[in-house]
């Protein structure tokens, strides 16, 4: 299952994602859960650790297969100084691990009407004007799990460059750890989802396949296929998904 998950594509630099246990062969490993020591199974992900140990998540879930970004956690390890940023359903665990969820994160969200909005670099600077306080640190960057260039499209956003930063912040998953651990207390992500609804509405070239699709729709093409997929079990309907055509 999850052969096609986008997340985690390759180890990122301030993310464990791959066990480095002292002892590979030893089965159960210790990690702290709101500073309280627990065993768990060694090959566990954090949010599988936290659940083994009796917890039950009820904010800070979602897909469990790191596509929605609901479960942001930070932890240390033992003798590093380092805080690392992870998803906790695609975290490995590793012995000794401290860690926390972070189920919501406080941002700065100012309210707008994308209509009234120029595509330009005046309306970052209305709505989001720490962004130019960005210190160039790339600690946004290291902090991303899905590895993306944050401080890139920060940086593009200060250019005006609403193209660039539309493309660099694609596949964000608004966990918020790029926020938390910026000096500027620039909220990255929400200013990456200005940028995509800016050029979504002002600057991508109009999309006929798009405009057929929605007439099909309007005109009840797929209402079939739809009562077909909403009847369907959870596990047939997971298996459909993972087996679907990717244009
Ligand atoms: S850019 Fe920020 S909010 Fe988006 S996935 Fe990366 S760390 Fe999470
Ligand atoms: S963490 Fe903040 S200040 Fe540092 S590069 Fe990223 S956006 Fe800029
Ligand atoms: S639960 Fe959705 S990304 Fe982890």
């Amino acid at each position: 299952m999850a052969t096609k998950k986008p997340a985690k594509k390759k180890p990122v630099k301030e993310t464990k994602t791959k066990s480095t246990k002292k002892n590979p062969k030893k089965e159960m490993a210790t990690v702290f859960i709101m500073g309280k020591a627990h065993e768990v199974p060694a090959e566990a992900t954090i949010m599988g650790a936290i659940e083994y140990s009796g917890y039950q998540i009820i904010r800070g879930a979602g897909c469990r297969e790191g596509f929605c970004g609901a479960c942001a956690t930070v932890y240390r390890l033992p003798d590093d100084y380092k805080i690392y940023t992870g998803l906790a359903c695609t975290t490995l665990i590793e012995d000794g691990m401290w860690l926390s969820q972070l189920p919501a994160i406080p941002a700065q969200r100012p309210v707008y009407d994308i209509k009234k909005l120029e595509a330009n670099v005046a309306t970052f600077q209305k709505l989001y004007p720490e962004v130019f306080r960005c210190l160039a640190c790339n600690t946004c960057t290291k902090a991303c799990p899905q590895d993306l260039e944050v401080m890139d499209y920060i940086q593009a956003a200060i250019r005006g460059d609403i193209e660039k930063v539309m493309d660099i912040s694609f596949d964000c998953l608004s966990c918020g750890m790029c926020a938390i651990r910026c000096p500027a207390e620039i909220v990255q992500y929400n200013v990456g989802l200005l940028a995509r609804r800016l050029y979504g509405k002002y600057l991508a070239k109009e999309s006929k396949q798009l405009k057929k699709r929605i007439k099909e729709i309007k005109e009840h093409k797929y209402d079939k296929e739809y009562q077909e997929l909403k009847s369907m079990k959870t596990e047939d309907l997971k298996k459909k998904y993972y087996e679907r055509n990717l244009e």
